[in-house]
Parts: C-alpha cells; structure tokens; sequence
C-alpha cells in the first residue's frame, strides 16, 4: 500500500500497489517523443515498470496497519519481515516472464536497501533471493542477451 501523510484529522489517500503500477505502466507506455527515446527493450521494460511491485499483492490483500496513523504502513514502515518477503516476491514474478525482467526487478529491490532512492531504510540488506538474482546475471548489460520468453 502507498498511505500518504495527512495533516491530523485529515484523510489519508491510500492505493494498493496495484494501482500504483498500473499508473507506472500507463506512463512506461507513453514515453518518448521525438527528443529521447521510449523504453527498450520496449515489452520488457514495460512488462517490469507494470509489474515491478508484485510481490506486495499478498500483502495488499491483508496490509498491517500502522499504529500510529491508523491506516496501512506505509513501505518504509512496514514491518521487516513483511518488507523483505513483497520486496523478494516482486522479483520472483519478474524472472517467471523474463529473466531481464528479473534481473530489473532484482536491481529495484536491491535498490530500496542500498540508498538508491535516498530513502532510510530501517533494515539491512536482506541476503537471499534478490541477491542471488543480480549474481546469475552479468553485470555488464551490455553483454546480455535478450532470450525471448
Ligand atoms: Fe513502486
């Protein structure tokens, strides 16, 4: 869930992640114009943006809610073992359709535990599957070759 602060006694606007993506993938599909490039590989790219949060539809079907506002966590106070697990599945779901698509998921998710959103995150890297992804896959993107799904 995205839970935005609110002034006290004013309501908060909540979505799910769902909802959220489908916004991301609406924009993923009209960027470009004749001054920059659209996404490419253009279906996997998009496939990722529309999907790079999936492993938190679990979790958006029962959200813990935060104590202290009332309404469900936002992501950087859900409780870790809950974080860990929707930032692990997202990843997982990727790699089902594409392994690039994995492997962009896999960077997102690394991401949020390593500074790249300039968000403090409470947790430590969790060690496991979306390490291991960024592992199998060489670093250098450009010697990657795409394998149709
Ligand atoms: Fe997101």
């Amino acid at each position: 869930m995205i839970s935005q602060t609110a002034p006290e006694g004013e309501p908060h606007f909540v979505l799910t992640m769902a909802e959220h993506t489908e916004m991301c993938g609406q924009m993923a599909r009209a960027f470009g114009n004749d001054r920059f490039e659209p996404p490419a590989p253009f279906d996997e790219v998009v496939y990722i943006v529309e999907n790079h949060d999936r492993g938190w539809d679990p979790y958006d079907a029962n959200p813990g809610l935060d104590p202290t506002t009332r309404v469900p966590y936002i992501m950087a106070r859900t409780p870790t073992p809950d974080a860990v697990k929707t930032n692990r599945g997202s990843p997982d779901f990727n790699e089902a359709h594409h392994p690039y698509c994995g492997l962009l998921s896999s960077m997102h998710s690394w991401g949020l535990y390593n500074g790249r959103y300039v968000m403090p995150f409470p947790v430590d890297f969790p060690p496991g599957r979306v390490g291991a992804a960024l592992r199998e896959f060489p670093a250098d993107r450009q010697t990657y070759e795409l394998v149709p799904a």
